[in-house]
């Protein structure tokens, strides 16, 4: 399949990059700078991320760009079109005034390829210090700002283009025309990334790849692993396996309706309820490190006995995404893994890895999830911890405070559920992940009829963000806020007082341990 190469030199927005490219219906890999393949017969394009370096800092990042240069369309962002300028001859000095942030195009030659249909002052928006101050031989400005007399260049003969703007960001109003123009016109992309393709092609390459194998599959009740499981279940019917490992800290009747879900998706799904052995290696641990650890390592006791049961099992099946495994940069130019969400399952299985759906982005699993006919509950489930309610209880773990959770996180999320705007959308559907947290390790004086009460606080937690690296806490109305607060004091026994927490990450975290 056609695909793109984007090479990161560190930037925050590179992955927004692969997500435009991909919403073009066009396959692409972020790679680090250096690490461009040399024998891939399905490159047609490259680009260039953004850096937080100057070209001119003597650790800045260095591409050989020898086996790009005329063989690949190349378009450089930001430092990316900086870096080519100065390594084939041009100049970039730091900018005498440093304009951040909106811009407008002027100047625009618009019989450019890559300018085509963009208009005269559209906004854009600048990120960097630096400027081209002088074009290498050959090259032609083909647009302006304000005051960027180089905000865009093009070099015909080499098929190379460079922006000063970052098109990949929502504030640059016709960036996805300006990609557009470079993916599908410039390097002819023929589109043919979709949904429905990569469900054809996936079952076929998992039909090859694990030929009369077995596999076994952890489910979460995550849209990821569900997903996952759904796809290899296509391709080679029972022989797939999965474990759903209930720890007992999972939302009220969730581990009841998501082994309701996976039955009549077809599923071979066996469902161990373990929630007596994680409840008693929980007791009196209160530090949310151990608690992640024995939740952990639990886990893998019970998810390596299960899976042994299993005659016969080649292969362990994941939902990793594409995010989990992206090597991000840091600006000290190590190469650090941004997060992910697979801690340590058992090699004592001997199992080999298959994860087919490592290349993809958050929404586009939600997309191959409709395609794959999943129900919507399924598919739009927001993020929840591994380890549960247990990193949503401050202090001690035990049932009776799981049950109190359980009971106004389950009137938090119903709320939500429930409560629509103007335009039909729901409140759970705008925010990225929401849930309670009891501050069991606090109590607070209440009243309640003439009684005094001396109880727990709920805290709700409710946040923005795209990819949970960074959030915002969520502006939920404030009637909204008031008809949650009430139902939780009168209905759930054991607290009496409700706050809603209006820090966004960094500096907190989503989940409070
Ligand atoms: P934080 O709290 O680090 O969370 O801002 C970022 C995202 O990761 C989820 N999270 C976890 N997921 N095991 C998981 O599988 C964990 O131990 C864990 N801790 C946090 C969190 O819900 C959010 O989506």
């Amino acid at each position: 399949m056609q695909k793109i190469i984007i090479l990161d030199f560190g930037s925050q927005t590179t992955q927004l990059i692969g997500r435009r490219v991909r919403e073009l219906d066009t396959f692409c890999e972020i790679l680090p700078y250096n690490k461009f393949p040399l024998d891939d017969a399905d490159v047609i394009g490259v680009i260039l991320s953004g850096s937080p370096f100057s070209v001119n800092d003597p650790e800045a990042f260095r591409a050989n760009l020898r086996p790009i240069l005329g063989r690949y369309p190349l378009l450089g962002i930001c430092y990316g079109a900086q870096y080519i300028s100065h390594a084939i001859g041009g100049k970039v000095e730091s900018a005498p005034t440093r304009e951040y942030g909106r811009q407008h195009l002027r100047s625009l030659d618009t019989t450019s390829p890559l300018l085509a249909g963009i208009s005269e002052h559209s906004q854009v928006w600048m990120s960097h210090g630096d400027t081209i101050t002088a074009l290498p031989e050959g090259f032609r400005r083909i647009a302006s700002t304000e005051t960027v007399a180089n905000a865009a260049f093009q070099f015909m003969e080499q098929q190379v283009w460079g922006v000063q703007f970052h098109p990949e960001v929502f504030h640059t109003e016709q960036g996805t025309r300006l990609l557009e123009n470079f993916v599908c016109g410039i390097c002819g992309s023929r589109r043919e990334w979709s949904a429905a393709s990569f469900v054809d092609t996936t079952v076929a390459e998992l039909r090859q790849q694990l030929g009369s194998d077995s596999v076994i599959l952890g489910l979460s009740g995550g849209v990821d692993s569900s997903v996952a499981a759904v796809l290899i279940s296509r391709a080679i019917g029972d022989r797939l396996t999965c474990i759903f490992v209930d720890h007992g800290m999972m939302r009220k009747d969730e581990a009841t309706q998501v082994m309701a879900d996976y039955k009549a998706l077809g599923l071979n799904v066996r469902a161990v309820d373990a929630s007596r052995l994680f409840f008693r290696d929980l007791k009196g641990v209160t530090d949310p490190e151990r608690k992640r650890k024995i939740i952990g390592r639990d886990f893998v006791q019970v998810f390596t006995d299960e899976a042994k049961k299993v005659k016969g099992a080649r292969w362990l099946a994941q939902g990793t995404i594409y995010p989990d495994r992206i090597e991000s940069l840091n600006i000290t130019g190590k190469v650090i893994k941004s997060h992910h969400n697979v801690g340590g399952l058992p090699d004592t299985l001997q199992l080999q890895l298959c994860e087919p759906l490592r290349w993809l982005f958050k929404d586009e699993v939600r997309r191959v999830g409709r395609q794959l006919s999943m129900p919507d509950h399924l598919i739009d489930r927001h993020p929840f911890p591994g380890p549960g309610l247990a990193v949503r209880i401050l202090g001690e773990v035990t049932p009776e405070r799981v049950r109190i959770l359980q009971e106004a996180d389950d009137i938090f999320i119903r709320s939500l559920r429930e409560h629509t705007d103007e335009h039909g959308h729901t409140l759970y559907s705008q925010v990225w992940q929401a849930g309670a947290i009891l501050l069991a390790t606090v109590r607070s004086v209440g009243v309640m009829g003439d009684e005094r009460t001396y109880e727990h606080p709920i805290a709700l937690r409710a946040v923005t963000s795209t990819d949970a690296m960074t959030a915002d806490w969520a502006r939920l109305p404030y009637d909204f806020l008031a008809r949650v607060s009430n139902e939780i004091i009168n209905r759930v026994h054991g607290v009496n007082r409700v706050c809603y927490d209006i820090s966004s990450k960094p500096p907190a975290t989503i989940e409070w341990e």
